[in-house]
Order: C-alpha cells, then structure tokens, then sequence
C-alpha cells in the first residue's frame, strides 16, 4: 500500500486519503470484495486495480497506478460542478465525442457519479503528467481559470472534468478509463460496471 497527497490544490481542503494500489491492500480494509482478487498473472497483464475513496474530501485528489499510469480520483464539490457547462464554448470537444472514454462516462461530468472523476493522468500532447489546480483563479495558471488540470511543459489546459481547452498544444480530453464502483467506498479501474456491454477501445496510447 502506497499513500500519495496532491499538493497542489491549495485553497482545497487538506485530504488524507489512502491509496490502494492492489486489490490484495483492499481485501483487508473490505473483505467482502475478496473474491473479485485478480491472478497474478491479470496484475502483470495490468488487471484493475482498486481504489479507496472512503476518506475523500471535496476538492480532495486520490492518486494511484494502474498499468503503470497515474489514475486519478477526484472528489468534485457541487460548485465546481456547477461551473463545469460554462466551460464549453472554450473547450475542443466539450461533448466528448472523441473516444477518450467509455459510453457510460460520455457525460457532461464525463463520470459515473457526478462528484467523483476517474481519470488517467496523462497529457495527450507529449504524454506529461498534468498539475492538479482546482482553484479558479489560481495564479500559477491565471486569473481567467476556471479550475482543472494544468500541463506546464508545453501549457496544455483542461477543466474538472479533463475536457481540454482550444488552442494549446494537447489535442484531446484527458482518457477516462473503465471502471466501476465495487462498493460504495471502493472505485476498481479497468474494468466495466457489471452487465456493461461496452465495446469501446481504449487509444493505444493508453
Ligand atoms: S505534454 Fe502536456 S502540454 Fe506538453
């Protein structure tokens, strides 16, 4: 078990969050999805991983691996959520009509629940991880943000729900993988909800 803290975000709440980077970690905490423990052999082919967002707070940023990519859980207060449709007039694809994530999570929230965002985090310019900087107005980024997701190397920007901004480099929204909620607390990525017959493909670049 790994445990990360963003520290970017920083008129957000301070979160303690615990990352669970395997299922086995998970087993412990929530016995009952014991059963759902993938082989060996599915770990090392990049089988899902389990997330614990019991301990997430608003504007909190839980941070784990899977296939070796950051995937993210981000706790989305109802404010933000609000300021998300206002967005879209400056956004590439603000309907998420490229396929950068499966059918369930082509939304205005680009979620299953709207206050939590799963996200892999990797800028689809050049492949950099992005700064979380949920706070509008933050000065590393500008008085006009909105709030989102920062690539300084090359200023790629993307809103709270990984919809990127027109004219910077990066030409897409950031990839939502596939997932679903184990439970109420638990968040396992890369793999469809249950009776899913998704027949999405995630980009190679993935
Ligand atoms: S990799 Fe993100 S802007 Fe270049």
């Amino acid at each position: 078990m790994s445990e990360e803290i963003d520290t970017s975000k920083r008129h957000f709440l301070t979160v303690a969050t615990v990352v669970v980077g395997s299922v086995g970690v998970v087993m412990a905490a929530v016995p009952f999805v014991s059963s759902m423990e993938p082989s060996a052999r599915a770990k090392s082919l990049g089988g899902p991983v389990d997330i614990d967002i019991s301990k997430i707070e608003p504007g909190g940023m839980i941070k784990a691996k899977w296939r070796g990519k950051p995937a993210w859980v981000v706790q989305r207060p109802q404010t933000a959520l609000n300021e998300l449709p206002k967005n879209d007039a400056l956004l590439r694809d603000p309907d998420s009509d490229e396929p950068q994530q499966p059918a369930y999570a082509k939304n205005e929230w680009r979620s299953i629940k709207p206050e939590l965002f799963v996200v892999i985090g990797i800028c689809t310019h050049l492949g950099c991880s992005p700064l979380y900087v949920p706070q509008p107005g933050d000065p590393s980024v500008g008085p006009t943000w909105p709030g989102g997701f920062f690539c300084p190397c090359h200023g790629s920007k993307y809103d709270l729900a990984g919809r990127v901004f027109k004219n910077v480099p990066a030409p897409l929204n950031l990839p939502v993988p596939r997932y679903y909620y184990a439970s109420d607390q638990v968040i396992r990525i890369g793999e469809d909800p249950k009776g899913s017959k998704s027949t999405w493909t995630e980009p190679l670049v993935w």
